[in-house]
């Protein structure tokens, strides 16, 4: 049993405690002696009960500078109450480690202490989790729907309440209160404990990890109270990662890097995925690159990595990776799933859904995992597998765009347009500005002939920046299809610009389908130069060569018969209100297939 039941953020980072300073942003970093001290408190006392994301925490003050012996902070104060629990403390705390969970709660009940307690209640809730993940792994396997609970969750949560309304719980409880109450799916009073916990002390990153899994929009996140702590600015910079706002929690990651945090991989690999999630895949491998030359055993973020590697079909990269991490503990999650990959790069699309499953077993809340068996079901063709596993990616996390995604595409396998439309909408208002989304939703509108919708949002694709350079042609065919002419020729054209201002060749381009329908789309308006000047395009191209030499001879005909001045290029070419920019035909000339 891991923490990763606590925590089933894929990305996961430190806990510390006490309060920052409550001055100006700088200031929380002025003193990172003072940083330093309190992790380092943080730290011990996370491992005196037994919160193992303590490690995390070690990270970030590996990070910071070695502080001089005179400077280490002191021991925590010892009450009476320890005093008097230290031997059940002390042999409980034995047992626990070796997660037997049920024996140390036996050994603590009865004890005073606040730590005693804390461990007491912990054991209890941990043991209940262990039973049910047990209970998952044995009899149904994780694609059932099996709604296993843990049965201890109930009776914690009237204990811990009525301490809660008494005002007898500590942060460290207040957080274990949070837990249970999210697991149980009171959300908004789990929300409410967590800000409470989060008061209590400060430090302590799991609460915040925690309550960054509950945060569903901006308008939330805004509405929260929070303690003005340094530790603040690394909740924000997640948050901002989780909600797709890439370029505030860039900005936050780099103002923490130049306030002294430069060497923690921790932040390396934040902006890794940050840069991941606005898939600027260079930067995001170099980053990954980085990390592991400074902790090559690390096995954290190494399943990010390899999804880039995936994309950039780095197969010898990809293949080194996974062995290399398989040397390492082939029995973890972030293991099976870049094996998971590297079969799915492989097209063994079987074996890769074997090793995500097993990911799974590992871990039943891991995301990533339900998101790329999902993938694998599309790949297999067996939609209803696929639909589970997306399913139960959005139970872990609702804010999993690429799950909506995938459910979208299977609905649309499945040629249920309305189911369809329903999943990319919200797929779409999780990531407003990816194209991606966007040319889906228009095209799941355009299934269900609405063609406005469609228009708009392939003209959004486009204006946000449109990576597969799909979103023109798209809209230049529906507007071909409804008889729009000049709007079709102005999307038309506007989309040779945009293929051949990108530079590089794409495979699926239809340059040839544009100079086809512009060919056409000039000679009937009898602007025979334009038209000449689309033909002889065509000619380069080998699917309307054909096409290119038959209007060229159309035009050489009809100029025969009539020696007609050509229009003026720059006149509008209708009085359509189309939402497109003019374009003079004559850009064409400039451009160099
Ligand atoms: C789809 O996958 C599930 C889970 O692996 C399996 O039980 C089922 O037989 C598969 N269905 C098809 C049609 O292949
Ligand atoms: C999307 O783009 C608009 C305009 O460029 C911007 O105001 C908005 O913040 C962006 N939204 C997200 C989630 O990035
Ligand atoms: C477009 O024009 C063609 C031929 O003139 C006609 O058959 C078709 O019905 C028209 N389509 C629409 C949507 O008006």
């Amino acid at each position: 049993m891991t923490l990763e039941n606590l925590h089933p953020s894929l990305s996961s980072l430190p806990l510390f405690l006490t309060v920052g300073v409550t001055e100006s942003k700088l200031s929380f970093f002025g003193d990172l002696v003072q940083i330093k001290k309190q992790l380092i408190s943080v730290i011990s006392l996370c491992k005196e009960r037994g919160l193992l994301h303590s490690a995390k925490a070690s990270e970030l003050a590996f990070a910071l500078d070695r502080l001089p012996k005179d400077e280490l902070p002191p021991s925590p104060p010892f009450t009476e109450d320890d005093a008097q629990d230290l031997d059940a403390l002390t042999l409980a705390k034995s047992y626990f480690d070796l997660k037997e969970y049920d024996r140390a709660a036996y050994f603590l009940k009865g004890c005073c202490s606040q730590k005693a307690y804390f461990l007491y209640m912990y054991s209890r809730y941990l043991s209940g989790e262990k039973k049910k993940d047990d209970e998952t792994v044995d009899s149904l396997g994780p694609l059932e729907k099996g709604q296993v609970r843990n049965e201890a969750l109930r009776e914690l949560r009237v204990e811990l309440s009525k301490k809660h309304i008494a005002g007898e719980l500590d942060g460290f409880t207040l957080y274990l209160y949070g837990v249970v109450l999210r697991k149980l799916d009171l959300l908004k009073e789990a929300v409410e404990v967590f800000v409470e916990a989060i008061h209590s002390l400060p430090l302590h990153w799991g609460a915040w990890l925690e309550l960054s899994n509950l945060v569903t929009n901006i308008e939330m996140l805004k509405s929260l109270s929070l303690p003005d702590c340094w530790i603040k600015d690394f909740f924000m910079a997640h948050m901002y990662t989780e909600l797709q706002m890439i370029k505030e929690a860039l900005q936050k990651y780099q103002n923490l890097i130049e306030a002294g945090f430069s060497k923690s991989t921790y932040i390396i690999s934040q902006i890794a995925v940050a840069y991941h999630n606005i898939r600027d895949i260079d930067q995001a491998l170099a980053l990954f690159n980085e990390l592991r030359e400074q902790d090559p055993y690390r096995i954290d973020n190494m399943d990010t990595f390899s999804n880039l590697l995936y994309v950039k079909s780095m197969k010898p990269e990809l293949s080194y990776l996974a062995h290399n991490l398989v040397e390492i503990d082939k029995y973890r999650v972030e293991t099976c799933c870049v094996i998971g990959n590297y079969y799915s790069l492989r097209s063994q699309h079987e074996k890769a859904a074997l090793y995500f499953q097993r990911a799974l077993k590992l871990n039943p809340r891991c995301l990533g995992a339900w998101t790329l068996m999902g993938h694998e079901y599309m790949e297999m063709k067996n939609t209803s597998a696929a639909i589970q596993a997306y399913r139960h990616a959005i139970e872990v996390n609702k804010r999993d765009y690429r799950a909506w995604y995938g459910l979208g595409q299977t609905y649309e396998i499945l040629k249920m347009p309305f189911y369809c439309l329903y999943y990319y909408r919200k797929a779409h208002q999780l990531r407003p500005n990816d194209s991606r989304m966007l040319v889906a939703l228009g095209e799941s509108y355009e299934k269900l002939s609405q063609q406005v919708e469609a228009k708009k949002c392939y003209w959004r694709a486009y204006s946000v920046g449109d990576v597969e350079k799909m979103a023109l042609l798209k809209l230049a065919k529906l507007h071909e299809q409804l008889n729009e002419s000049d709007d079709a020729a102005q999307c038309y054209m506007l989309y040779i610009q945009d293929i051949f201002s990108c530079g590089e060749q794409l495979e699926h381009a239809e340059v040839s389908t544009a100079l086809r329908y512009l060919g056409q789309y000039y000679f009937k308006n009898k602007l025979y130069d334009e038209a000449s000047l689309c033909a002889q395009r065509c000619c380069d191209y080998n699917d309307a060569r054909e096409e290119g030499k038959a209007l060229l001879r159309q035009i050489s005909q009809v100029r025969d018969q009539i020696e007609t001045p050509s229009a003026d290029l720059f006149a509008p070419l209708s009085n359509n209100n189309t939402p497109v920019r003019r374009v003079s035909p004559l850009n064409l000339i400039s451009f160099t297939p």
